[in-house]
């Protein structure tokens, strides 16, 4: 019977693929509005040319997900047996049929295999075609629009495949993908638009500061009011030296125009820990990044002095830390850019990206870095942190699916993936929330997750302060000075299977007592964060004065910095790296090692947010790390 059935679908399926006109055309991606700043001008015109791009399904990647809990649940047999970037590319690439499937249908659509090329990486079709062909193709209309700025844009509202197609195709480009970047350029200042686009990581995300600190107070009575190492030692328990440091690796990303400043980072080691004065990162640089010295001030060095200044002090002058300098000041960078260059399977056509989405190398427009787009050219790090974010809703699920399925890859090959969740509690980006018809505006009132921080294969992380008048040694609360951090409910990706004991004792005990159209109410969402570090008050050297700076922007760094030494111990005694942690860190194994948030709140879209209570919850997580309990932890694991 079932042999039977199969046989008649097979062949059902034979026909449809045989003959469009079977296959019924279905909506594939639709967008809900046009987003602020841009205004619809025209029709385009039909004769008009635009190269039609299809990422393919790749193969097996439903199955990522498993694939990556065989290596990174504690229980399994191959728990910390980490694939080659070989043995991911020929599990993933996309499979004979899916390039033979979408060919054939392109082929019928009048379009011949001269003119529908697959890159090298077999990731891509890419098609030159007619806004008239594109129209008939995707049944669906292309219209210019204008930007505030006078830029425009080419998209369109909504667009189909045949339902036969749809199967092996995530996306189609340019369609109805709206975060092309805006540009200023000759003489501007990069702040306002220079290598920054609607939603591109960094806007509306930096850490905040109070401005110059009058007397620096270095002592642990003092951590309620000043962050400095000694605090975070103290209240994570890292008192650790490297010992194997060679075989180890820790990166933090940066995107330019933001950058460090050498004079900046001495400053603040000559202070915290002299044996790291004259220290630089190594830096790699992606896409023509460097460290950029043409404009200083916070808003260009705040991030990465603050993130350099501690990740390099908490793993000692013995470890070295890698910098990812992503971007250049004109085309800049997303994170696809930085994806690209440290697996060249992810790269799009080419050599080249989405450039309704990403930075396009070499620069098309001149002034900018005139190099090929870095691809597959970076090794990744053990642990990568980054403290830069979109919006959940900025992005398509297609797109935000991709991207996070190259982290569940990054994963099998035993590498960290941190990310910072926000710094507006259950709002997004600038504090501004989702309106009922998918727009963000300050009076929004629906909550707003990040991206990635909602992507089921990174470690998002969250931030606490050390209460007011509190010391080190007692409690922390979540982070309610000048910042609340980022967490909620995924409106794009399912809750994974890893968390569903901690999140669902979470809604069964405490549930959020908010009308059901204003958060995620499935019980079905990824919860975030997974977990959190103090994110308050850090003494920061910037510009060449020390500063108070606030944010998860803190909170990812210190986590890295304390995972590498776990790492360390690790390789030390002939182990492999933690690679993906979250299977670990939720399990019965690690009950206990967190240290549990139990007080505040991430306040935001009007409303007090989600509250900090016993076991896992959308403020801070499972808790900030305890350092001895988690080497211990670790160690025991094979
Ligand atoms: C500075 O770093 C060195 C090397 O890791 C370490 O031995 C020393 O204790 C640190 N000093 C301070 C003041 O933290
Ligand atoms: C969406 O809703 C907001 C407020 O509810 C309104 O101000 C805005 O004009 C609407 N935008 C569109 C494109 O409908
Ligand atoms: C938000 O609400 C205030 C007061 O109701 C109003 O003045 C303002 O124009 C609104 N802003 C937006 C962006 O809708
Ligand atoms: C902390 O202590 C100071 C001085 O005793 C007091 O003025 C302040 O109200 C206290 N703050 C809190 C939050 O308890
Ligand atoms: C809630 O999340 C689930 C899974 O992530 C998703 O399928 C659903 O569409 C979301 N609901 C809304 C209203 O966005």
């Amino acid at each position: 019977m079932r042999l039977l059935l199969s046989f008649v679908l097979l062949s059902l399926g034979l026909l449809a693929s045989a003959d469009p006109a079977l296959s019924a055309y279905r909506v594939h991606e639709r967008r809900g509005h046009t987003p602020t700043g841009w205004s619809y001008n025209r029709k385009h015109d039909s004769s008009a040319v635009i190269p039609l791009r299809f990422a393919l399904k790749q193969n097996n990647i439903d199955s990522i997900g498993d694939y990556l809990m065989e290596v990174s649940h504690p229980e399994s047999t191959e728990y910390g047996k980490h694939w080659s970037a070989g043995d991911v590319f020929k599990k993933f690439s996309p499979s004979a049929e899916t390039i033979g499937a979408v060919r054939a249908w392109l082929e019928e659509s009048g379009f011949d295999s001269s003119r529908a090329k697959l890159t090298r990486n077999r990731g891509w079709i890419e098609v030159q075609v007619t806004v008239e062909e594109a129209e008939r193709l995707l049944q669906t209309e292309y219209h210019v629009y204008g930007h505030e700025t006078g830029q425009e844009h080419v998209a369109c509202d909504s667009y189909h495949l045949p339902e036969h197609v749809q199967p092996h195709i995530d996306f189609v480009t340019p369609t109805v993908h709206f975060d092309t970047k805006v540009f200023k350029r000759s003489g501007s200042d990069p702040a306002e638009g220079v290598g920054r686009a609607i939603g591109q990581p960094g806007s509306g995300a930096h850490p905040k500061t109070t401005g110059e600190i009058q007397t620096l107070l270095n002592e642990l009575e003092n951590c309620d009011e000043q962050i400095t190492p000694i605090c975070l030692r103290a209240l994570y328990g890292l008192v650790y030296e490297p010992l194997a440091a060679s075989k180890n690796s820790f990166g933090i990303v940066e995107y330019t125009p933001q950058a460090y400043l050498q004079s900046d980072l001495d400053m603040f080691h000559s202070y915290f820990n002299d044996s790291l004065v004259g220290v630089a990162p190594y830096m790699v640089s992606i896409d023509g990044g460097y460290a950029q010295t043409e404009y200083t001030g916070f808003d260009y060095n705040g991030e990465s002095d603050l993130d350099l200044e501690y990740g390099m002090n908490l793993v000692t002058a013995k470890q070295q830390v890698t910098l990812y300098q992503a971007g250049d000041m004109v085309e800049g960078a997303s994170f696809n850019n930085f994806l690209d260059a440290i697996d060249g399977t992810y790269c799009t056509y080419d050599g080249g990206d989405d450039p309704t989405q990403d930075g396009v190398y070499p620069d098309p427009y001149g002034g900018g870095y005139e190099g090929p787009e870095d691809c597959g050219t970076a090794t990744p790090a053990n642990v990568i942190s980054t403290s830069y974010a979109y919006n959940e809703a900025d992005l398509t699920p297609f797109y935000t699916a991709r991207q996070c399925s190259e982290y569940a890859k990054l994963g099998l090959m035993g590498v960290t993936v941190l990310y910072s969740s926000g710094d507006y509690g259950v709002a997004g980006n600038g504090g501004e929330c989702l309106t009922a018809n998918g727009t963000y505006s300050l009076n929004g009132t629906i909550f707003n997750p990040s991206f990635p921080g909602t992507c089921p294969y990174i470690t998002s992380v969250g931030a606490t302060q050390v209460n007011p008048n509190s010391t080190v040694l007692e409690p922390e609360g979540a982070c309610e000075q000048v910042i609340y951090s980022g967490g909620g409910f995924s409106n794009y990706f399912a809750m994974p299977e890893y968390q569903k004991t901690a999140v669902e004792y979470y809604l069964t005990n405490y549930y959020p007592q908010y009308p059901a159209d204003i958060w995620n109410s499935t019980g079905m969402s990824r919860g975030f964060p997974d977990i959190a570090a103090n994110g308050a008050n850090y003494v920061v050297a910037i510009d060449g004065e020390f500063e108070l700076v606030y944010g998860t922007s803190c909170s990812s760094p210190v986590s890295g910095a304390i995972l590498t030494m776990v790492n360390d111990a690790r390789l030390a005694v002939g182990k492999s790296p933690i690679g993906f942690i979250n299977p670990t860190i939720y399990s019965s194994s690690f009950a206990g090692v967190f240290n549990d948030i139990t007080m505040g709140g991430n306040q935001g879209c009007g409303t007090a947010g989600y509250t900090a209570v016993p076991g896992w919850d959308p403020v801070t997580g499972l808790g900030t790390p305890n350092f001895p309990k988690l080497v211990a932890s670790w160690l025991l694991l094979p």
